[in-house]
């Protein structure tokens, strides 16, 4: 998280952090779970949300760090209309194309599962956000990536399924 902030991601501030008693103490952001307001904003606000959070996990990619839970509950819109970033408990080096791919993989899935009658539009925003930090070679890798994770799912689940049937 420190060194997140160092290089500009908008991630929580840290207090205090104590290694042997396992206590990192961080600023309590003020605002809303991203979450809990996507569809009560107006489509410009909610895209300009999604663009923000775009470009907080685009910068984290560009530092080579993946978030590993990139969903909107793990984001606040805070009252100035930024946004942060939180719950990096699960973040990890990029070693891969895949590893920054999961992450934008997760966010769909997020998108389709909670935010359903927006979704396209919302990752469009997001898209978009992502492609400012990283630029459109890159976010067209990731996507191919993304579609061909989402497929090897696919896969599973239909086995999944045809062993249930
Ligand atoms: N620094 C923070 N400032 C404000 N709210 C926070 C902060 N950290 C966590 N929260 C709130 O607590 C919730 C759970 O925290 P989080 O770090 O996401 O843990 P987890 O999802 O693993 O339970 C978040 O969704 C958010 O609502
Ligand atoms: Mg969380």
């Amino acid at each position: 998280m420190l060194s997140l902030r160092e290089r500009g991601v908008r991630v929580p501030r840290v207090l205090f952090v104590d290694p042997l008693a396992g206590l990192i103490v961080m600023e309590k952001v003020e605002g809303a779970v991203l979450r809990d307001v996507l569809e009560k904003l107006d489509r410009e606000e909610a895209c300009r949300s999604m663009i923000l959070l775009g470009e907080e996990v685009g910068k984290m990619h560009k530092h080579g760090v993946a978030h590993g839970d990139v969903t909107t509950s793990n984001a606040i819109l805070e009252p100035s209309g930024s946004i942060r970033i939180l719950d990096l408990g699960l973040s990890k080096h990029v070693e891969d194309l895949e590893d920054a791919a999961v992450d934008v993989h997760l966010l769909i899935r997020v998108l389709e599962s909670s935010h359903y009658s927006i979704k396209e539009e919302m990752l469009e925003c997001f898209m978009e956000g992502y492609r400012k930090i990283l630029g459109d070679y890159w976010l067209r890798n990731v996507m191919e990536k993304v579609s061909e994770i989402r497929m090897r799912g696919r896969y599973v689940e239909e086995r999944k399924l045809s062993r249930i049937a």
